[in-house]
């Protein structure tokens, strides 16, 4: 026996060392922004050239390119030689590629331009299951971003390394079907300003017709017994229990809503649509008003969706000739003039407003916005007037164009402070979105200027990477302790469903199913304003589904506003949890990795003890009660979402509410 151990071991450390160039892999796995990976050859089919260097062998590719290689724990080392083509031919080539190992960075390039020299990457890939070598855009978009990986190898032992294409998994819809009877669903925290006009749509599923009720309501609000719609101004602050209820033929719900009649307004964060990733610069009347419709037609506002929301493109170009953009952009008296696409800001909003719902508009305090569109530098007074008189709720004030006036945090506050100061002066509830991208730990001050949420990271749809970027940052700031009631981090928008495509098309998210329940999921444990950002006049089945699980949304929604922190994490699997109001703990088992993983949440990191019910939300079932650990098995960048519940007090202790 002894023999024969030691014969393998010697057979083990004598297992031969080989090398594999990558260009000999499945090339067809690769995928990229324009055209199809070449083998030894530059993307274009010319010889491999980087800096005036010829190369052999080697990948040709296109940024933004992906390439995914089944390792196994097998190999040894990477290397490379890489650059942009000498055939790109244009100043505005620009790459940076990246080397990952199982999802972790193990090697950057800088930015690198045309005619650069080659660049050397030679990384050691012990244990290291994925290597993933990724060619990216160096910031100015992936036009002749030809990207090379010349005589590129890896040095492995045992079988040989495989080029493969992630599984692309199936849509499955987890959401139960909402019940016929009546449910009320949304916070139970709402927030509004004395003396300002007050509309809050009861979110209720169920079969219609329904009839509304409410006791309790402070004098100057009253309910519409057919919509449900709450409006009216409250005359005295205070915080007034209403206890709601709805009905239909076949029963009855009563739940208890608190009015926080005060200062603050956003309590729990704002839940809505925004036009920007799907309709761009082709955003009009038209679509807002298509937009308001199918928010109440597809059931959304039911589940406490309210804000229709239109994103840059709305006003004129300065200096433009363009007959829909064209034309002065304010009026005789500095009054801002929006474009041909929107006729009568007022009528629309009115129409948002008829149907429940309310309505968001965006700018930026530089002279003109992100899109090239006039901004309002040196008009903010008499732009935060305009938004009020045009009937706005909400305000999204980016960043663009405009040049601080000091230095450091100071200069990066100053706007937000002036436009949060502006909004609070009108005679409506505005809520401020701040959108510089998390300049200065915005999270630090946001709400110090005015501000009810801000962006803390780049748009996630120019390639901000869910994964590796978004849980990296809430994880390293610890972003959850600058959250509470009117105070939101925000993540950038739910990229689900149909996103722009090309020239007004739409195309689907660049995310599969199993990312986009880690998108909603990890939104509503971070507390994050829900703020879908696809085609909402074209939901599919699955898409819908995502955004109608009342027991996820109630996640978002939770007046305790506690956002998740990170509480372990083991290779690429991560647990997240936060505390709600009832007593019970959200907690979601994320695997951000390749292959489907066991994820534990241990009761000694989320903080409990003892035994706990566990609830899967996504399926909204009971799954057993247990002690110390839940264990499930996640898909590849997947979630299990559940709520813990102590089983000795049935979640009946409550936290004391805030707000
Ligand atoms: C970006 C912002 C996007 C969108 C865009 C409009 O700065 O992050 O969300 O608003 O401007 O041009």
């Amino acid at each position: 026996m002894s023999l024969i151990c030691a014969a393998l071991m010697t057979l083990a450390a004598m297992q031969v060392t080989k090398s594999l160039s990558v260009s000999d892999l499945d090339l067809s796995t690769i995928k990229q922004g324009w055209g199809k990976a070449v083998k030894d050859r530059s993307v274009t089919d010319t010889p491999l050239s980087i800096g005036g260097r010829p190369f052999s062998k080697g990948v040709g590719t296109h940024a933004k390119s992906v390439f995914k290689i089944r390792l196994d724990g097998r190999a040894v080392r990477f290397h490379a030689w890489c650059g942009v083509d000498d055939n790109a031919r244009s100043e505005r080539a620009s790459v940076v590629l990246r080397v990952l190992g199982d999802g972790n960075v193990l090697w950057q390039s800088p930015r690198m331009t045309w005619k650069q020299a080659a660049v050397q990457v030679d990384v050691p890939l012990k244990n290291v299951k994925i290597l993933t070598l990724e060619g990216g855009d160096g910031g100015d978009g992936i036009d002749y971003d030809h990207v090379d990986w010349a005589d590129a190898t890896i040095t492995y032992s045992g079988k040989v390394p495989l080029a493969f294409v992630p599984p692309l998994e199936r849509p499955i819809i987890l959401t139960p079907p909402a019940p016929p009877t009546p449910r009320i669903n949304g916070p139970s925290v709402y927030g509004a300003r004395p003396g300002h006009p007050f509309l809050y749509q009861v979110p209720a599923t169920g079969r219609r017709p329904m009839r509304f009720s409410a006791k309790g309501l402070p004098k100057g609000l009253s309910i519409n017994p057919e919509n449900g719609q709450i409006s009216g101004r409250i005359e005295k602050p205070g915080t007034y229990p209403v206890k709601i209820s709805a009905s239909n033929r076949l029963g009855l719900a009563t739940r208890t809503l608190r009015i926080v009649a005060g200062g603050e307004i956003a309590l729990t964060p704002q839940m809505g649509w925004n036009s920007w990733y799907v309709w761009l610069g082709h955003v009009s009347d038209k679509i807002m008003r298509a937009s308001a419709d199918a928010m109440v037609s597809t059931g959304l506002v039911n589940h406490g969706w309210q804000y229709v929301d239109i994103d840059d493109c709305w006003a004129r170009v300065p200096g433009s000739k363009d007959p829909v953009n064209g034309g002065p952009t304010r009026d005789a008296s500095g009054n801002l003039l929006p474009n041909a696409k929107f006729p009568d800001m007022k009528a629309l909003t009115d129409y948002i407003h008829s149907k429940g719902l309310k309505a968001g508009i965006y700018t930026s305090p530089g002279p003109t916005t992100c899109a090239g569109f006039e901004g309002a530098f040196r008009h903010e007074e008499q732009d935060a007037k305009t938004f009020a008189d045009w009937g706005f709720d909400l305000l999204k004030y980016d960043w663009c164009s405009y040049k601080a006036e000091a230095p450091g945090v100071e200069g990066l506050k100053k706007p937000y402070a002036l436009m949060g100061s502006l909004l609070k002066q009108q005679d409506r509830d505005i809520v401020l979105n701040l959108c510089q991208y998390g300049m200065g730990e915005v999270w630090k001050w946001g709400k110090e200027v005015g501000g009810q949420s801000w962006r803390t990271a780049d748009d996630l749809g120019n390639g901000y990477n869910l994964f590796r970027d978004s849980f990296a940052l809430y994880d390293r700031q610890h972003l959850e302790s600058y959250s509470g009631p009117g105070a939101f981090n925000d993540p950038d928008y739910l990229l689900l469903g149909q996103v722009a495509g090309p020239n007004g098309t739409t195309q689907p998210t660049q995310f599969t199913p199993n990312e986009q329940y880690t998108q909603v999921s990890m939104w509503c444990l971070l507390a994050a304003p829900l703020i879908l950002s696809g085609d909402i006049t074209h939901l599919d089945p699955f898409t819908l589904s995502l955004l109608t699980n009342d027991e996820v949304l109630a996640i978002d929604q939770d007046s305790l506003v506690k956002a998740a922190r990170k509480v372990s994490q083991v290779g690429e699997t991560q647990v997240w949890a936060r505390p709600l109001e009832d007593g019970g703990t959200a907690v979601g088992l994320f695997n951000l990795g390749d292959d489907e993983a066991t994820v534990n949440a241990m009761w000694a990191d989320v903080g409990l003890k003892g035994r706990h019910k566990v609830r899967d939300l996504w399926r909204q079932k009971d799954v057993g009660t247990y002690s110390e650990r839940f264990s499930a098995k996640v898909p590849r960048h997947g979630v299990v979402l559940v709520k813990l519940t102590s089983a000795a007090s049935s979640g009946r202790a409550r936290r004391r509410p805030t707000g």
